[in-house]
C-alpha cells in the first residue's frame, strides 16, 4: 500500500505505469482533437495527413509534426490559440520585441491545473500549510512569479510575493515573517549569501528557512551544496519553461535523484537533436514535450532545446513519473543570465539600429564575487570622434537603455574603437561565457 499522505494529488502521483499510460493515451487523443481548433495545427496536421484516429498508442505521437520556438514566434500573438478570447484569463509573453517574442495563453482550467502541479511539487518536498513561502523571482511577465504564487496559495502557504531584487528588504521579510520556504534563482541565492555575510547575519541561527526551490537557469551540484550549507536548508531542483506553462514541469522529490516529470500533464520524448530520432533511456538528447492537459493553447512535440537524459529505474518515493537528469546545456545559442533568457540575435538587432554602432560586438558573461554580469563590448563607427567623451557617454547610455528594454536586464556597455575587437577566423564569436556555473 502506498502512503497517501505523502502525495498532494494521490490519483495522479501514485498511478502505476499501466494506468498512467492509459490516461496519457486518452489525454493525447483529446489534445489532438483540441489542437485542430487552431489554424496553425489544422494546416500542420493536414500537411502530415494525420487525424486523431491515427493515434492508437502514445508512441504514435512520433507521427506528429514537431513544434519549434520559431513556430511560436511566427504565430505571435494568436496563431496557436485553440479557444475564444472570452475563455482566457492570463497570458505570459517572453522578452523581446515583435519578431522574437512568444505568447502563451491560459484559460481558467489551465491556471487551475498549473497551480495544482506546483502545489504537488511543493507538497512533495514537505511544504505544508503553516509554512511561509517567499517568492524571490520576477513577477510580471516571468512565469516563475505568478506560477509559484498560485501554486503556493493553492497549497495553503502564507505567500510573500517579494519578487526579484531589493535584497535587504528580502532579508527583512524573511526575518519578520519567519520565511520557511523560498523560490529563488540560483545566481540570486549566491548573491544573497554575500549580502547576508556583509550584514553579519547567520541564516542558520537567525532565519527559519528549511527549503528552497532553485531553477530557471542551469546550476551545478556544487552550487546546490554551497547554498544548502550556507542557509542550512534542503535545495530542490525545479524545471519548467513558459511554453509548457512555466515552472512545475519537473521537480525533485526528497530523494533528490533527478526531477520527476509529471507525465499525466506532459508526454516526454528525448530525441537526438540532429537526426530527431529517439535516444535510448539514459542517453543525452533534446527534451521534447507535448501538453496533455492544456485547454487554451495545447502544444504538440515542443522542441525545448534543453539537453538532458531520462534516468532509468524506479524512485524509492513511489512515484512512477520518470525522472529527468539536471539540464546539461542547450542545443541552440540561447543563454540565461540572472534567470533571463537571451538570444544573441536580440542583442544584435538592438545594436544594429543605433547609428554610432560599428560592425563588431561581443557579449561576455561573468560571475565575479557572486555577482552575475553581462558585458557588451561594442565597436563604434569611425564616423564618431572618439575624443568626444560626451557623445560617447550618450551612445553608451542609449545602448544600455535600448538593450534593457529588449532584454529586461541591464548590461554593462564598453565602447571600443573601430577594429578594436579581435577578429576571429571563420564564424564570429559573439558570446564568451566565463561563468563557472
Ligand atoms: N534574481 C533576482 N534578483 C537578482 C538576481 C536574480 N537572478 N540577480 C541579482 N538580483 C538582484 C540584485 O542583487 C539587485 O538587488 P538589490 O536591489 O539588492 O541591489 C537587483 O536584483 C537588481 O539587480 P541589477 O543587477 O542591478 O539589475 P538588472 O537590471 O541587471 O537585473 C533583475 C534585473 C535581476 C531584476 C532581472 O534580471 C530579473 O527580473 N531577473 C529574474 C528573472 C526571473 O524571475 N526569471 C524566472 C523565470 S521563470
Ligand atoms: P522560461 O521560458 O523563461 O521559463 O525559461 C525556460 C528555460 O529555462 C528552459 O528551457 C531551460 O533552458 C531553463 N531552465 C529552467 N529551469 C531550469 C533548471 N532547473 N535547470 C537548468 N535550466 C533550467
Ligand atoms: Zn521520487
Amino acid at each position: 500500500m502506498k502512503r497517501t499522505d505523502v502525495f498532494w494529488d494521490a490519483p495522479a502521483e501514485a498511478l502505476d505505469r499501466e494506468r498512467l499510460r492509459a490516461l496519457q493515451l486518452h489525454r493525447l487523443r483529446s489534445t489532438l482533437e483540441r489542437v485542430l481548433c487552431s489554424p496553425f495545427y489544422q494546416a500542420r496536421l493536414g500537411e502530415a495527413g494525420i487525424s486523431p484516429g491515427d493515434i492508437r498508442s502514445p508512441e504514435d505521437i512520433r507521427k506528429l509534426p514537431l513544434t519549434t520556438k520559431q513556430d511560436l514566434r511566427n504565430q505571435y500573438p494568436y496563431g496557436l490559440l485553440c479557444t475564444t478570447k472570452d475563455k482566457l484569463v492570463r497570458l505570459h509573453v517572453s522578452s523581446g520585441t515583435t519578431g522574437q517574442a512568444t505568447a502563451v495563453f491560459y484559460s481558467r482550467h489551465d491556471v487551475d491545473h498549473w497551480a495544482d502541479l506546483l502545489a504537488r511539487c511543493m507538497y512533495m518536498t514537505g511544504a505544508r500549510p503553516g509554512d511561509t513561502f517567499q517568492n524571490l523571482t520576477g513577477y510580471g511577465l516571468f512565469t516563475g512569479g505568478l506560477g509559484f504564487h498560485y501554486g503556493a496559495e493553492r497549497l495553503g502557504l502564507l505567500t510573500i510575493p517579494s519578487g526579484a531584487g531589493n535584497s535587504r528588504r528580502q532579508i527583512q521579510l524573511m526575518r519578520d515573517f519567519s520565511t520557511t520556504v523560498m523560490h529563488i534563482i540560483p545566481s540570486y541565492a549566491l548573491r544573497l549569501m554575500d549580502i547576508m555575510t556583509e550584514m553579519g547575519l547567520d541564516p542558520r541561527k537567525e532565519l527559519s528557512l528549511r527549503i528552497a526551490y532553485l531553477g530557471a537557469e542551469p546550476y551545478s551540484e556544487e552550487v546546490r551544496r554551497r547554498v544548502e550549507e550556507f542557509y542550512g536548508i534542503d535545495v530542490y531542483n525545479s524545471y519548467g519553461l513558459s511554453e509548457m506553462n512555466g515552472p512545475g514541469v519537473a521537480f525533485e522529490c526528497p530523494w533528490k535523484t533527478g526531477m520527476h516529470i509529471w507525465e499525466d500533464a506532459y508526454w516526454v520524448e528525448v530525441l537526438d537533436p540532429e537526426t530527431l530520432a529517439p535516444v535510448p533511456e539514459g542517453t543525452l538528447g533534446e527534451l521534447v514535450l507535448t501538453t496533455l492537459n492544456r485547454d487554451a493553447m495545447p502544444i504538440l512535440r515542443y522542441r525545448t532545446k534543453d539537453l538532458t537524459r531520462l534516468l532509468p529505474g524506479e524512485c524509492p518515493c513511489g512515484r512512477a513519473h520518470v525522472r529527468l537528469d539536471r539540464i546539461q546545456g542547450r542545443s541552440d545559442d540561447m543563454f540565461i543570465i540572472k534567470g533571463v533568457n537571451i538570444f544573441p540575435v536580440q542583442v544584435e538587432q538592438v545594436l544594429m539600429n543605433i547609428a554610432e554602432v560599428g560592425n563588431n560586438y561581443v557579449i561576455i558573461l561573468r560571475r565575479e564575487n557572486n555577482v552575475d554580469e553581462m558585458i557588451v563590448k561594442v565597436e563604434v563607427t569611425d564616423r564618431i570622434f572618439v575624443e568626444d567623451m560626451r557623445h560617447l557617454q550618450r551612445v553608451q547610455k542609449k545602448i544600455a537603455h535600448d538593450l534593457k528594454g529588449e532584454l529586461l536586464l541591464t548590461p554593462r556597455i564598453e565602447l571600443v574603437e573601430p577594429n578594436g575587437l579581435p577578429r576571429s577566423e571563420g564564424k564570429a564569436v559573439r558570446l564568451v561565457d566565463e561563468r563557472k556555473i
